[in-house]
């Protein structure tokens, strides 16, 4: 008997399942990174705007916002898991017995190494939240002071260098995913290719080079 028939079951549903979360994702580490770049702006009437931009997240819809916010990270985070070890096994089951020895010919860096970025990613979002959004794991968190938070968490070198090495495993998962997803949405033909590896390397290098920007804004003493 088939396990896990169906839509869902089928390779192209997950493929599809892959796609959609991925774009809810791509959508949240955009807007995220946009977000943080207010640690550059200045402070209005002693409030840095960060921590106002932190304070109307938290209240947006009464508070209710950020948890609509969540719940649907969350599932985003949790499907995409769910389809990529799903993809896995079907490619394991596939070619139980493995290669003797694998020659990589069409397949890109990235692509063997979407696992492998992916764990490393859901570490980071582990620490990230313990770091600045719970503070357990952060020297001198102080509640709703995010501009505080974020540039005392990137004072102590190694947590800045932690996050660096995190964003370098966000540009190549991010960069192969979203070539993957305009592939499984449908710009397949090879007169695409050219805009997709486009799309691709700008919105990764966007994301990427703003988020590396802020630790190295805080350890130069640029943003203190
Ligand atoms: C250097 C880059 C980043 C900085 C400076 C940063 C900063 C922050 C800050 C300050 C918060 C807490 C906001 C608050 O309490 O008001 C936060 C929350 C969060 N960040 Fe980041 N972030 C970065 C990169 C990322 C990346 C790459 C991801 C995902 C892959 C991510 C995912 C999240 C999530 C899920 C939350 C929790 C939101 C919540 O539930 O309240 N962040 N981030």
């Amino acid at each position: 008997m088939q396990t896990g028939a169906g839509f869902f079951g089928s390779s192209i549903g997950k493929k599809i399942v892959m796609a959609v979360t991925g774009i809810m994702l791509v959508g949240f580490v955009v807007a995220h990174m946009v977000g943080n770049l207010q640690l550059y702006l200045p402070a209005h009437d002693g409030e840095p705007a960060l921590d106002a931009y932190g304070h109307f997240l938290r209240t947006f819809l009464h508070g209710g916002g950020i948890w609509i916010a969540r719940a649907s990270l969350l599932a985003a985070v949790g499907l995409h898991i769910w389809a990529a070890a799903g993809l896995t096994r079907m490619n394991l089951a596939a070619r139980p017995i493995g290669y003797r020895e694998q020659q990589y010919q069409a397949s890109t860096f990235g692509s063997r190494f979407m696992r492998w970025s992916g764990g490393i990613l859901f570490i980071f979002i582990i620490y990230h939240l313990l770091h600045l959004t719970l503070g357990t794991v952060h020297p001198v968190f102080e509640h709703g002071k995010v501009f505080h938070n974020v540039v005392a968490g990137f004072q102590v070198p190694w947590v800045s260098a932690f996050y660096i090495i995190a964003m370098l495993c966000l540009a190549s998962h991010l960069h192969h995913g979203i070539w993957s997803m305009l592939q499984t949405l449908g710009l397949s033909h090879p007169r695409y290719n050219g805009l997709r590896q486009g799309l691709a390397t700008v919105v990764t290098a966007v994301v990427v080079l703003g988020n590396v920007s802020f630790p190295i804004a805080v350890l130069t003493g640029f943003v203190r």
